[in-house]
């Protein structure tokens, strides 16, 4: 079976982040016989200065056959009064959306290295791991009526948070699925005390939790959740939450581990003939256009998404330990980008340089 890749590396550092999981992909097909066939693209404000458009249909179309996608990052301050329908954000939700990308596996991973670069003290964020599965396809992202219109010579501004439950009903299996393999515990927060959905999202995961009687499943309102995951983000194993609650608690979550420029993430569909899932692997982190183009950017959540795709994208775990592990190696050896310069300073490396000495750990690895 051949390994196909569509990089769509995007906007501001996308495209410089990019350049380091190529060679990373590169290692792989040389050192250890695992050969991609690799195809790159434009999205975002990339493709709107391009083709007026910030997803092309010919890319959408690409998108849909290969394995996997892998993306940088989109935006950037030049885009920022475009009209809502061309904004650089627009290809994104296209992507997800069409190819039915409805599981994101968002995990907040505190490395030993980084564990006293969290705002919060040392001892509650070292050794976390915790994963968050937020909904990607539904909810208030997508609901309809949604717009501004007038009512009595005023603007109203509306947007619909809709779910079915075949929607929550499918998210819950893959958030058990992956709390099966980790810890065993899941906890699903909505806002069920004032939303409809959210009962709904409630009824639905109890139902689901009949078919997993081994996983510990808890339910809390997403305004505590998010409490929760500052005051003792060790309680939690896997996470299932709606598109919105789960953009806003996944930010949060990210800096617990100290940087934005460490999390990787993957959106997961439906599995195609081959048998391996629709999948769209990117950073949590965005175009940062303030150091875009200056080689400060940090790679590592971009390549640790590649790593991500080893592991559901191409069933090579193994790999994507041996990625994840060499990651671990080079910040134990201190190598840090600007990001990741600690109070007590010291000499940031580049992009590039982060690249080298990953590559470097990877041939030690041999
Ligand atoms: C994310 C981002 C996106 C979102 C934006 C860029 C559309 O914040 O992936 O978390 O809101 O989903
Ligand atoms: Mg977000």
């Amino acid at each position: 079976m051949t390994n196909s890749l569509l990089i769509l590396a995007g906007d501001g550092i996308g495209p410089e982040v990019m350049d380091e999981v190529k060679r990373v992909i590169g290692w792989f097909g040389d050192k250890r016989d695992l050969p991609f066939d690799v195809s790159e693209d434009l999205v975002g404000g990339a493709a709107y200065d391009k083709h007026g458009t910030p997803l092309h249909d010919d890319t959408m179309a690409k998108a849909q056959e290969v394995d996997a996608v892998l993306l940088g990052a989109v935006g950037g301050p030049k885009y920022d009064d475009l009209d809502f329908s061309v904004k650089p954000e627009r290809g994104l939700l296209r992507l997800r959306k069409e190819m039915d990308l409805f599981a994101n596996l968002r995990p907040a991973q505190c490395f030993d290295a980084l564990a006293d670069f969290s705002s919060l003290k040392t001892e509650i964020v070292s050794g976390l791991d915790i994963m968050i599965v937020r909904e990607l396809t539904s909810g208030v992202y997508f609901g309809e009526p949604r717009g501004i219109h007038m009512e009595d010579n005023m603007r109203v501004g509306v947007n619909t948070q809709r779910y079915t439950e075949a929607e929550i009903e499918r998210g819950a299996r893959a958030a058990f699925d992956l709390a099966m393999k980790r810890g065993k515990k899941l906890c699903s927060m909505e806002k069920a005390n004032v939303m409809e959905s959210g009962v709904l999202w409630r009824d639905v995961v109890t139902e689901v939790h009949q078919d997993y009687p081994e996983v510990e499943l808890s339910h809390m309102y997403a305004d505590n959740g998010a409490m929760q995951l500052v005051r003792a983000p060790k309680q939690f194993d896997v996470i299932y939450t709606d598109n919105l609650f789960g953009d806003i608690l996944s930010d949060c979550a990210a800096m617990l581990t100290g940087s934005l420029g460490m999390l990787p993430s993957a959106s997961l569909g439906s599995p195609m003939a081959n048998g391996r899932p629709k999948a769209m692997y990117e950073p949590v982190h965005g175009s940062a256009p303030d150091i875009t183009g200056q080689g400060k950017a940090n790679p590592i959540a971009c390549i640790l998404s590649f790593a991500m795709a080893l592991r559901y994208s191409f069933d090579k775990g193994a790999e994507a330990d041996r990625l994840e592990g060499a990651i671990e190696t080079v910040l134990a050896d201190g190598a840090r980008t600007a990001d990741l310069m600690g109070p007590d300073g010291g000499t940031p490396i580049s992009t590039t340089q982060m690249g080298d000495a990953i590559l470097a750990a990877l041939d030690a690895s041999l």
